[in-house]
Protein backbone atom coordinates (compact mmCIF):
# COMPACT_ATOMS: atom_id res chain seq x y z
CA UNK A 1 0.00 0.00 0.00
CA UNK A 2 1.12 3.38 -0.73
CA UNK A 3 0.29 5.54 2.00
CA UNK A 4 0.17 9.84 2.71
CA UNK A 5 0.56 10.10 6.19
CA UNK A 6 0.53 13.85 7.55
CA UNK A 7 2.58 15.06 10.67
CA UNK A 8 5.07 12.51 10.31
CA UNK A 9 7.48 14.38 11.80
CA UNK A 10 5.34 15.00 15.13
CA UNK A 11 5.82 12.68 18.17
CA UNK A 12 2.96 9.67 16.90
CA UNK A 13 3.24 10.71 13.37
CA UNK A 14 7.14 9.55 13.88
CA UNK A 15 6.08 6.66 15.55
CA UNK A 16 3.81 5.38 13.27
CA UNK A 17 5.91 6.30 9.92
CA UNK A 18 8.76 4.22 12.06
CA UNK A 19 6.78 1.29 12.52
CA UNK A 20 5.42 1.21 8.80
CA UNK A 21 8.65 1.07 7.32
CA UNK A 22 9.82 -1.52 9.92
CA UNK A 23 7.03 -3.73 9.98
CA UNK A 24 5.65 -3.21 6.66
CA UNK A 25 8.40 -2.75 4.22
CA UNK A 26 6.32 -3.68 1.03
CA UNK A 27 4.64 -0.10 1.51
CA UNK A 28 5.62 3.28 0.96
CA UNK A 29 5.16 6.33 3.11
CA UNK A 30 5.16 10.22 1.42
CA UNK A 31 5.38 11.88 4.97
CA UNK A 32 3.83 15.57 4.41
CA UNK A 33 4.58 17.78 7.33
CA UNK A 34 4.66 21.85 7.77
CA UNK A 35 7.50 21.40 10.47
CA UNK A 36 5.73 23.73 12.86
CA UNK A 37 7.29 23.68 15.94
CA UNK A 38 6.22 20.66 16.86
CA UNK A 39 7.92 18.82 13.85
CA UNK A 40 11.31 17.74 14.26
CA UNK A 41 13.21 15.59 11.72
CA UNK A 42 15.56 14.37 14.04
CA UNK A 43 13.12 12.02 15.63
CA UNK A 44 13.10 10.49 12.18
CA UNK A 45 17.26 10.36 11.84
CA UNK A 46 17.05 6.43 11.08
CA UNK A 47 14.86 6.65 8.00
CA UNK A 48 17.43 9.33 6.38
CA UNK A 49 18.50 6.84 3.86
CA UNK A 50 15.23 4.96 3.61
CA UNK A 51 14.01 4.87 -0.47
CA UNK A 52 10.44 4.20 1.14
CA UNK A 53 9.68 7.16 3.07
CA UNK A 54 9.71 10.66 0.79
CA UNK A 55 9.24 13.29 3.50
CA UNK A 56 7.64 16.56 2.21
CA UNK A 57 7.64 20.10 3.71
CA UNK A 58 3.89 21.39 3.22
CA UNK A 59 1.19 22.35 4.79
CA UNK A 60 -2.26 20.10 4.74
CA UNK A 61 -3.91 23.05 3.80
CA UNK A 62 -2.73 23.37 0.42
CA UNK A 63 -4.81 21.14 -1.70
CA UNK A 64 -3.28 21.27 -4.70
CA UNK A 65 0.47 19.85 -3.44
CA UNK A 66 -1.82 17.07 -1.65
CA UNK A 67 -3.80 16.34 -5.32
CA UNK A 68 -0.30 16.04 -6.53
CA UNK A 69 1.23 13.89 -3.86
CA UNK A 70 -1.45 11.79 -4.13
CA UNK A 71 -1.30 11.70 -8.28
CA UNK A 72 2.30 11.61 -8.06
CA UNK A 73 2.83 9.07 -5.73
CA UNK A 74 -0.21 6.39 -6.51
CA UNK A 75 -1.70 7.32 -2.99
CA UNK A 76 -4.38 4.33 -1.95
CA UNK A 77 -4.46 5.35 2.38
CA UNK A 78 -4.36 9.00 3.81
CA UNK A 79 -3.60 8.75 7.76
CA UNK A 80 -3.92 12.05 9.05
CA UNK A 81 -1.82 12.63 12.35
CA UNK A 82 -1.23 16.51 11.23
CA UNK A 83 -2.52 19.19 14.19
CA UNK A 84 -2.02 21.60 16.31
CA UNK A 85 -2.37 19.31 19.32
CA UNK A 86 -1.54 21.15 22.79
CA UNK A 87 -4.60 21.97 24.62
CA UNK A 88 -2.92 24.90 26.52
CA UNK A 89 -1.66 26.47 23.52
CA UNK A 90 -5.58 26.33 22.07
CA UNK A 91 -6.08 28.56 25.49
CA UNK A 92 -4.27 30.75 24.42
CA UNK A 93 -4.65 31.20 20.77
CA UNK A 94 -7.38 28.72 19.04
CA UNK A 95 -7.08 30.28 15.18
CA UNK A 96 -4.12 27.56 14.32
CA UNK A 97 -6.35 25.50 15.55
CA UNK A 98 -9.34 26.06 13.15
CA UNK A 99 -6.62 26.67 10.30
CA UNK A 100 -5.25 23.29 10.56
CA UNK A 101 -7.44 20.90 12.43
CA UNK A 102 -10.57 21.51 10.12
CA UNK A 103 -9.46 23.66 7.18
CA UNK A 104 -6.87 21.29 6.93
CA UNK A 105 -8.50 18.25 7.32
CA UNK A 106 -11.33 19.73 4.89
CA UNK A 107 -8.38 20.09 2.29
CA UNK A 108 -7.38 16.45 2.56
CA UNK A 109 -10.76 15.53 2.56
CA UNK A 110 -11.47 16.94 -0.80
CA UNK A 111 -7.92 16.07 -2.04
CA UNK A 112 -8.92 12.81 -1.11
CA UNK A 113 -12.22 12.23 -2.79
CA UNK A 114 -10.56 13.81 -6.25
CA UNK A 115 -7.55 11.70 -5.84
CA UNK A 116 -9.85 8.50 -5.78
CA UNK A 117 -8.43 7.56 -2.51
CA UNK A 118 -9.64 4.33 -1.45
CA UNK A 119 -9.61 4.78 2.61
CA UNK A 120 -8.84 8.16 4.82
CA UNK A 121 -8.14 7.35 8.36
CA UNK A 122 -8.60 10.71 10.58
CA UNK A 123 -6.52 10.45 13.86
CA UNK A 124 -8.57 11.78 16.70
CA UNK A 125 -8.68 12.41 20.33
CA UNK A 126 -10.69 10.89 23.34
CA UNK A 127 -10.95 14.80 24.16
CA UNK A 128 -13.79 15.45 21.56
CA UNK A 129 -16.10 13.49 24.40
CA UNK A 130 -15.76 15.94 26.85
CA UNK A 131 -14.94 15.32 30.51
CA UNK A 132 -16.15 12.41 32.33
CA UNK A 133 -17.07 12.35 36.50
CA UNK A 134 -15.53 9.87 39.04
CA UNK A 135 -16.73 6.72 37.32
CA UNK A 136 -17.65 5.16 33.52
CA UNK A 137 -15.84 5.46 30.06
CA UNK A 138 -16.10 6.82 26.97
CA UNK A 139 -18.02 5.01 24.34
CA UNK A 140 -17.68 5.30 20.50
CA UNK A 141 -21.04 6.06 20.94
CA UNK A 142 -20.86 9.15 23.69
CA UNK A 143 -21.92 12.27 22.27
CA UNK A 144 -19.79 14.49 21.11
CA UNK A 145 -18.65 17.39 23.57
CA UNK A 146 -15.84 19.19 23.10
CA UNK A 147 -15.10 21.84 25.91
CA UNK A 148 -11.43 23.17 24.91
CA UNK A 149 -10.53 25.22 21.93
CA UNK A 150 -8.49 22.36 20.63
CA UNK A 151 -10.59 19.43 21.29
CA UNK A 152 -13.41 21.72 19.74
CA UNK A 153 -11.32 21.81 16.41
CA UNK A 154 -10.89 18.01 16.64
CA UNK A 155 -14.43 17.33 16.90
CA UNK A 156 -14.96 19.82 13.43
CA UNK A 157 -12.81 17.35 11.95
CA UNK A 158 -14.65 14.40 12.80
CA UNK A 159 -17.66 15.62 12.20
CA UNK A 160 -16.30 16.56 8.45
CA UNK A 161 -14.67 13.01 8.00
CA UNK A 162 -18.05 11.91 9.00
CA UNK A 163 -20.03 13.99 6.47
CA UNK A 164 -17.65 12.86 3.66
CA UNK A 165 -17.98 9.49 3.88
CA UNK A 166 -21.86 9.94 4.58
CA UNK A 167 -22.64 12.52 1.56
CA UNK A 168 -19.62 11.57 -0.85
CA UNK A 169 -19.09 8.04 0.12
CA UNK A 170 -15.80 8.37 0.97
CA UNK A 171 -13.85 5.18 2.86
CA UNK A 172 -13.00 6.75 5.87
CA UNK A 173 -12.48 5.98 9.53
CA UNK A 174 -11.86 7.82 12.45
CA UNK A 175 -9.44 6.51 15.81
CA UNK A 176 -10.29 8.07 19.12
CA UNK A 177 -7.35 7.78 21.14
CA UNK A 178 -6.38 8.43 24.72
CA UNK A 179 -3.84 10.48 26.53
CA UNK A 180 0.11 9.25 24.53
CA UNK A 181 3.36 9.27 26.21
CA UNK A 182 6.68 8.07 24.86
CA UNK A 183 10.44 9.17 23.21
CA UNK A 184 10.17 11.95 20.80
CA UNK A 185 7.50 13.87 22.47
CA UNK A 186 7.58 17.19 22.72
CA UNK A 187 8.22 18.87 26.12
CA UNK A 188 5.09 21.12 26.39
CA UNK A 189 3.31 17.98 27.75
CA UNK A 190 3.05 16.69 30.66
CA UNK A 191 5.29 13.75 31.08
CA UNK A 192 7.90 14.80 29.16
CA UNK A 193 8.01 18.46 30.25
CA UNK A 194 7.96 16.91 33.99
CA UNK A 195 10.73 14.57 33.49
CA UNK A 196 13.01 17.13 31.71
CA UNK A 197 12.18 19.58 34.92
CA UNK A 198 13.01 16.70 37.46
CA UNK A 199 16.60 16.18 35.79
CA UNK A 200 17.03 19.56 36.11
CA UNK A 201 15.76 19.94 40.08
CA UNK A 202 13.26 22.78 38.68
CA UNK A 203 9.64 23.23 39.92
CA UNK A 204 7.53 20.47 38.41
CA UNK A 205 3.96 23.18 37.75
CA UNK A 206 1.45 20.99 39.01
CA UNK A 207 -2.72 22.19 37.65
CA UNK A 208 -4.82 23.05 40.60
CA UNK A 209 -5.67 20.19 42.83
CA UNK A 210 -3.39 17.76 40.95
CA UNK A 211 -6.38 15.18 40.59
CA UNK A 212 -7.18 15.23 37.12
CA UNK A 213 -7.18 11.62 35.78
CA UNK A 214 -6.23 10.53 32.43
CA UNK A 215 -5.87 7.26 30.35
CA UNK A 216 -2.02 6.90 29.56
CA UNK A 217 -1.36 4.97 26.38
CA UNK A 218 2.20 4.20 24.86
CA UNK A 219 2.70 5.64 21.45
CA UNK A 220 3.72 2.46 20.03
CA UNK A 221 0.46 0.85 21.58
CA UNK A 222 -1.32 3.55 19.79
CA UNK A 223 0.15 3.10 16.15
CA UNK A 224 -0.16 -0.12 16.23
CA UNK A 225 -3.44 0.39 16.63
CA UNK A 226 -4.23 2.55 14.11
CA UNK A 227 -2.78 0.19 11.72
CA UNK A 228 -4.94 -2.66 12.52
CA UNK A 229 -8.06 0.01 11.76
CA UNK A 230 -6.40 1.10 8.69
CA UNK A 231 -6.57 -2.07 7.24
CA UNK A 232 -9.50 -4.08 9.27
CA UNK A 233 -11.56 -1.30 10.07
CA UNK A 234 -15.20 -0.88 9.27
CA UNK A 235 -15.92 1.96 6.71
CA UNK A 236 -17.69 5.11 8.38
CA UNK A 237 -16.79 3.39 11.81
CA UNK A 238 -15.33 5.15 15.04
CA UNK A 239 -12.56 2.95 17.20
CA UNK A 240 -11.86 3.85 20.25
CA UNK A 241 -8.15 3.51 21.51
CA UNK A 242 -6.83 3.25 25.24
CA UNK A 243 -5.32 1.06 27.17
CA UNK A 244 -6.97 1.17 30.95
CA UNK A 245 -4.13 3.04 32.50
CA UNK A 246 -6.13 5.98 34.30
CA UNK A 247 -4.48 7.67 36.74
CA UNK A 248 -4.70 11.28 38.46
CA UNK A 249 -1.80 13.84 37.08
CA UNK A 250 0.09 13.77 40.61
CA UNK A 251 0.78 9.85 40.61
CA UNK A 252 2.08 10.26 37.40
CA UNK A 253 4.15 13.38 38.70
CA UNK A 254 5.20 11.38 41.75
CA UNK A 255 6.45 8.64 39.55
CA UNK A 256 8.44 10.73 37.86
CA UNK A 257 10.34 11.94 40.79
CA UNK A 258 11.09 8.43 41.81
CA UNK A 259 12.38 7.29 38.46
CA UNK A 260 14.62 10.72 38.68
CA UNK A 261 15.90 10.90 42.26
CA UNK A 262 14.16 13.80 42.83
CA UNK A 263 12.05 14.70 46.43
CA UNK A 264 8.60 16.10 46.01
CA UNK A 265 9.55 19.17 47.38
CA UNK A 266 9.90 20.04 43.27
CA UNK A 267 6.10 19.65 42.97
CA UNK A 268 4.45 23.33 42.64
CA UNK A 269 0.49 23.43 42.77
CA UNK A 270 0.00 26.02 39.94
CA UNK A 271 -3.10 28.02 38.83
CA UNK A 272 -5.53 26.00 36.86
CA UNK A 273 -6.05 25.79 33.61
CA UNK A 274 -9.44 27.15 32.08
CA UNK A 275 -11.74 24.65 31.56
CA UNK A 276 -9.77 21.44 32.49
CA UNK A 277 -11.50 18.39 31.89
CA UNK A 278 -11.58 16.60 34.86
CA UNK A 279 -11.43 12.97 33.93
CA UNK A 280 -10.84 10.81 30.69
CA UNK A 281 -11.55 7.37 30.50
CA UNK A 282 -11.73 4.95 27.27
CA UNK A 283 -13.26 1.75 26.77
CA UNK A 284 -11.47 0.21 23.94
CA UNK A 285 -13.33 -2.71 23.55
CA UNK A 286 -14.14 -2.42 20.01
CA UNK A 287 -10.61 -2.03 18.55
CA UNK A 288 -9.75 -5.12 21.13
CA UNK A 289 -12.92 -7.37 20.22
CA UNK A 290 -13.07 -6.87 15.91
CA UNK A 291 -9.68 -6.06 15.52
CA UNK A 292 -7.59 -8.21 18.06
CA UNK A 293 -5.53 -5.43 19.13
CA UNK A 294 -4.17 -5.32 22.58
CA UNK A 295 -1.28 -3.17 24.47
CA UNK A 296 1.78 -4.31 25.00
CA UNK A 297 3.49 -2.01 27.37
CA UNK A 298 2.48 -1.52 31.06
CA UNK A 299 1.86 2.00 32.09
CA UNK A 300 4.80 1.58 34.53
CA UNK A 301 7.64 0.21 32.73
CA UNK A 302 6.26 2.50 30.13
CA UNK A 303 7.03 5.37 31.89
CA UNK A 304 10.27 4.17 33.58
CA UNK A 305 12.14 3.51 30.05
CA UNK A 306 10.91 6.80 28.78
CA UNK A 307 12.57 8.36 31.63
CA UNK A 308 15.71 6.24 30.38
CA UNK A 309 14.80 7.69 26.94
CA UNK A 310 15.35 10.97 28.13
CA UNK A 311 18.36 10.42 30.17
CA UNK A 312 19.92 8.92 27.53
CA UNK A 313 18.89 11.74 24.72
CA UNK A 314 19.88 15.14 26.21
CA UNK A 315 20.89 16.31 22.39
CA UNK A 316 17.17 15.51 21.16
CA UNK A 317 15.47 17.57 23.92
CA UNK A 318 18.33 20.28 24.58
CA UNK A 319 17.89 21.18 20.90
CA UNK A 320 14.21 21.15 20.80
CA UNK A 321 14.19 23.13 24.05
CA UNK A 322 14.66 26.68 22.54
CA UNK A 323 13.39 29.68 20.31
CA UNK A 324 10.24 29.55 20.02
CA UNK A 325 9.43 27.11 22.49
CA UNK A 326 11.42 29.29 24.78
CA UNK A 327 8.77 31.99 24.25
CA UNK A 328 5.82 29.90 24.56
CA UNK A 329 7.65 28.72 27.83
CA UNK A 330 7.46 31.96 29.14
CA UNK A 331 4.23 33.15 28.40
CA UNK A 332 3.11 29.95 29.88
CA UNK A 333 4.57 29.59 32.94
CA UNK A 334 5.67 32.87 34.19
CA UNK A 335 2.38 34.17 35.32
CA UNK A 336 2.02 30.70 37.20
CA UNK A 337 5.39 30.34 38.95
CA UNK A 338 5.58 34.12 40.14
CA UNK A 339 5.94 33.84 43.60
CA UNK A 340 8.45 30.79 43.54
CA UNK A 341 12.15 30.98 44.91
CA UNK A 342 13.42 33.20 41.69
CA UNK A 343 16.47 30.57 41.66
CA UNK A 344 13.75 28.17 41.12
CA UNK A 345 11.36 29.62 39.06
CA UNK A 346 12.43 29.49 35.07
CA UNK A 347 11.98 25.62 34.33
CA UNK A 348 13.86 25.63 31.36
P1 LIG B 1 2.47 16.88 17.49
O1 LIG B 1 2.07 18.27 17.86
O2 LIG B 1 3.65 16.25 18.13
O3 LIG B 1 2.72 16.79 15.91
C1 LIG B 1 1.89 17.41 14.97
C2 LIG B 1 2.63 17.42 13.63
O4 LIG B 1 1.76 18.02 12.66
C3 LIG B 1 3.92 18.22 13.64
O5 LIG B 1 4.96 17.49 13.02
C4 LIG B 1 3.57 19.47 12.84
O6 LIG B 1 4.68 20.01 12.15
C5 LIG B 1 2.52 18.93 11.89
N1 LIG B 1 1.61 19.96 11.39
C6 LIG B 1 0.96 20.91 12.12
N2 LIG B 1 0.22 21.71 11.31
C7 LIG B 1 0.40 21.24 10.05
C8 LIG B 1 -0.12 21.61 8.79
N3 LIG B 1 -0.96 22.65 8.65
N4 LIG B 1 0.26 20.90 7.70
C9 LIG B 1 1.12 19.87 7.82
N5 LIG B 1 1.64 19.47 9.00
C10 LIG B 1 1.29 20.14 10.09
O7 LIG B 1 1.16 16.02 17.72
P2 LIG B 1 1.00 14.51 18.24
O8 LIG B 1 0.96 14.50 19.72
O9 LIG B 1 1.96 13.64 17.52
O10 LIG B 1 -0.49 14.20 17.74
C11 LIG B 1 -0.72 13.68 16.43
C12 LIG B 1 -2.20 13.52 16.22
O11 LIG B 1 -2.74 12.65 17.21
C13 LIG B 1 -2.99 14.82 16.34
O12 LIG B 1 -4.00 14.82 15.34
C14 LIG B 1 -3.61 14.75 17.73
O13 LIG B 1 -4.83 15.47 17.78
C15 LIG B 1 -3.83 13.26 17.87
N6 LIG B 1 -3.83 12.75 19.25
C16 LIG B 1 -2.78 13.04 20.08
C17 LIG B 1 -2.76 12.52 21.38
C18 LIG B 1 -1.62 12.78 22.31
O14 LIG B 1 -1.67 12.36 23.47
N7 LIG B 1 -0.56 13.45 21.89
C19 LIG B 1 -3.82 11.69 21.81
C20 LIG B 1 -4.88 11.41 20.92
C21 LIG B 1 -4.85 11.94 19.64
P1 LIG C 1 -1.35 17.46 28.60
O1 LIG C 1 -0.10 16.64 28.50
O2 LIG C 1 -1.29 18.89 28.16
O3 LIG C 1 -2.48 16.66 27.80
P2 LIG C 1 -4.08 16.93 27.73
O4 LIG C 1 -4.37 18.29 28.24
O5 LIG C 1 -4.34 16.81 26.25
O6 LIG C 1 -4.71 15.84 28.53
O7 LIG C 1 -1.87 17.45 30.10
C1 LIG C 1 -2.13 16.23 30.76
C2 LIG C 1 -2.66 16.58 32.14
O8 LIG C 1 -1.62 17.20 32.89
C3 LIG C 1 -3.80 17.56 32.12
O9 LIG C 1 -4.71 17.22 33.17
C4 LIG C 1 -3.15 18.90 32.41
C5 LIG C 1 -2.00 18.51 33.33
N1 LIG C 1 -0.81 19.36 33.26
C6 LIG C 1 -0.26 19.90 34.43
O10 LIG C 1 -0.77 19.68 35.55
N2 LIG C 1 0.85 20.67 34.32
C7 LIG C 1 1.45 20.96 33.13
O11 LIG C 1 2.46 21.70 33.09
C8 LIG C 1 0.87 20.39 31.94
C9 LIG C 1 1.48 20.65 30.59
C10 LIG C 1 -0.24 19.59 32.05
Amino acid sequence: MNLLVTGGAGFIGSWYVRLIRRARPADSVVNLDALTYAGNMESLADLRDDAGHVFVKGDIRDTALVRTLIARHQVQAIVNFAAESHVDRSILSASPFIDTNVTGTLSLLEAARAGGVKRFLQVSTDEVYGSLGATGAFEETTPIAPRSPYSASKAAADHLVAAFHHTHGLDAVITRCSNNYGPHQFPEKLIPLMILNAFEGKPLPVYGDGLYVRDWIHVEDHCRAIDLVLRGGRAGEVYNIGAENECPNLDVVRAILRHTDRGEDLIRHVPDRPGHDRRYAMNAAKVRDELGWRPQHTFAAGLAATVDWYRSHPTWWERVRSGAYRDYYEQQYAERLRGVDPSKASPT
